[in-house]
């Protein structure tokens, strides 16, 4: 049986903090999310976090503390430690108590299954007064991650920590939903520059102020090339059953417009989480906001509304919309459709087109390319030659699997733009001919750009050469003004 106590009673706070140190598991309210503590410096208690949520033995928990003395049992106080420690405290002084994790060399009290083995740990003081009176009242550290199976959306209420914790724990405290909504950026001071390893609601700019430039190192829904080096983000998380599907680009109206289509015209039942500023716009279809305080309870939502596929609309990718698109970017599994992609079409997908998307995608424009072959010989791979071009260019093209073009590819694309007349060809009888063209009449320069299929390493630089012109020429042309046509 799990006990649900009010936490603004002292008396509940007495009996979590009695569970806490008789080695017992407790899920109290902090300002981001629901925590599921046990006493940070019991290797046994910390154990029953990891069956209770089932979570992977890898994955680090957090310690939380009440006060600077206990954050001196749990940090190294060698010399680089004391360095770090130095280093972070004008971080500490600004954001503590708040929704900041700071990461340091650990200390010999920490056991190996907080720290999931790692030589560091992870610390942070909350933000609320039960959390605060808890782990005071402990008297200890209290370790905890969120209080959720792992996998689910993170707890923002009690209700949520019932639905998944009931019977696994011995106390939850109600303390009412969370403020935050998010879980705490984490920051790693280990590193020669510091690096955010999670976003939230303090953000780069407000560490930057402090610390001077800081590295990112985590996903975001918009470019998923750095590798995430917090353990935990690693997983799949925040799912729930309905499909989700991340729908972004820079013109709103074209956004609302393919969601208000997608969502309308299909048997599945459908929902939109849209910025609160947007929710009006989607009038007959059901809706949930979605801000930082809203993100977690309504992913929980859409299950218990039967909800079979959800459409996100895109929050913009500064402030706190970077942290809104990390968890998107989990709790979608990548499911992202680009409505501003540039997509190059070609016959096989093994050379032209995908050297034109690396071209582009080396411009920088913020707008990502794609490649599609309008006949794909199957189990085909980009061309040693199309490589070796590239190279030369001083590009690479990992990870292409020559893909054929599909009715959705040119739905979803900004822009169309084809090697030869014939493809274009092809492609304006499929639908959406306004927004197809060939590379050479969108550049204004050349002619269609040929084949290189077969020949030698020659023909594909000059061939490579060929596309890079006429990709700079759109380039600059779209710096100097606006087309009347379809822009990327
Ligand atoms: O706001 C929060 O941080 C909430 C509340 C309860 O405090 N906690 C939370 O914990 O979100 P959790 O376990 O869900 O996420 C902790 C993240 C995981 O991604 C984990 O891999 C990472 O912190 N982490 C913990 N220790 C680490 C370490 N030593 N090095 C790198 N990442 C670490
Ligand atoms: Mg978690």
């Amino acid at each position: 049986m799990t006990k649900y106590l009010d936490n603004t009673d002292p008396a509940a706070i007495q009996e979590a903090a009695f569970i806490i140190a008789s080695g017992g598991l407790v899920a109290f309210p902090t300002e981001t999310v629901y925590g599921l503590g046990a006493n940070a410096m019991n290797e046994s208690a910390c154990k029953q976090i990891f069956e209770a949520k089932g979570r992977p033995a890898d994955n680090p928990l957090i310690i939380h503390i009440a006060d600077l003395d206990m954050l001196s049992t749990i940090i190294s106080n060698s010399p680089t430690g004391k360095a770090a420690l130095e280093k972070a405290m004008p971080l500490i002084q600004a954001f503590w108590p708040g929704p900041l994790t700071l990461i340091f060399e650990k200390s010999s009290e920490v056991n190996n299954i907080v720290s999931g083995g790692l030589s560091t740990v992870a610390v942070r003081m909350p933000d609320n007064p039960a959390a605060l009176a808890l782990i005071a009242a402990s008297g200890r550290p209290i370790a905890a991650p969120s209080a959720n199976i792992s996998g689910s959306p993170s707890p923002t209420t009690a209700a949520h920590v019932k639905a998944d914790l009931d019977g696994k724990i011995s106390m939850i405290l109600d303390g009412g939903p969370t403020t935050a909504g998010l879980e705490s950026t984490i920051l790693d001071l280990t590193t020669a520059v510091p690096t955010m390893l999670r976003p939230g609601h303090i953000t780069p700019e407000m560490l930057e102020e402090l610390l001077g430039p800081i590295s990112l190192s985590y996903e975001t829904a918009l470019a998923d090339k750095e590798a995430p080096k917090a353990p935990g983000m690693k997983y799949r998380h925040y799912a729930p059953k309905a499909k989700l599907t991340l729908v972004k680009t820079k013109r709103d109206i074209r956004l609302i417009k393919y969601i208000m289509e997608k969502a309308t015209n299909t048997t599945e039942n459908c929902a939109v989480l849209a910025p609160p500023e947007f929710l009006h716009k989607y009038s007959g279809l059901k809706t949930y906001s979605l801000t930082a305080e809203n993100l977690f309870s309504a992913l929980r939502q859409l299950d218990s509304d039967g909800i079979t596929h959800a459409f996100i609309h895109s929050p913009k990718a500064t402030g706190i919309g970077l942290a809104l698109l990390n968890r998107l970017s989990k709790a979608t599994g990548g499911n992202t459709v680009d409505l501003d992609t540039v997509l190059f079409v070609c016959t096989g997908n093994t050379c032209r087109s995908p050297m034109a998307a690396a071209v582009w995608d080396s411009a920088g424009t913020g707008c990502n390319a794609k490649s599609r072959g309008i006949a794909v010989i199957p189990n085909s791979r980009l061309s040693e030659n199309s490589s070796k071009a590239l190279e030369s260019l001083g590009l690479s093209l990992t990870n292409h699997t020559p893909t054929q073009v599909t009715i959705n590819d040119v739905e979803e694309a900004a822009l169309v733009l084809c090697m030869t007349k014939n493809h274009a060809t092809h492609l304006k009888s499929m639908g959406y001919p306004e927004k197809v063209f060939t590379l050479a009449e969108y550049s204004g320069v050349h002619e269609d750009v040929p084949d290189p299929y077969g020949a030698d390493l020659r023909t594909y630089h000059n061939c490579a050469e060929t596309i890079k012109t006429l990709i700079e020429k759109i380039i600059e042309d779209r710096k100097k003004r606006e087309f009347n046509r379809p822009l990327a």
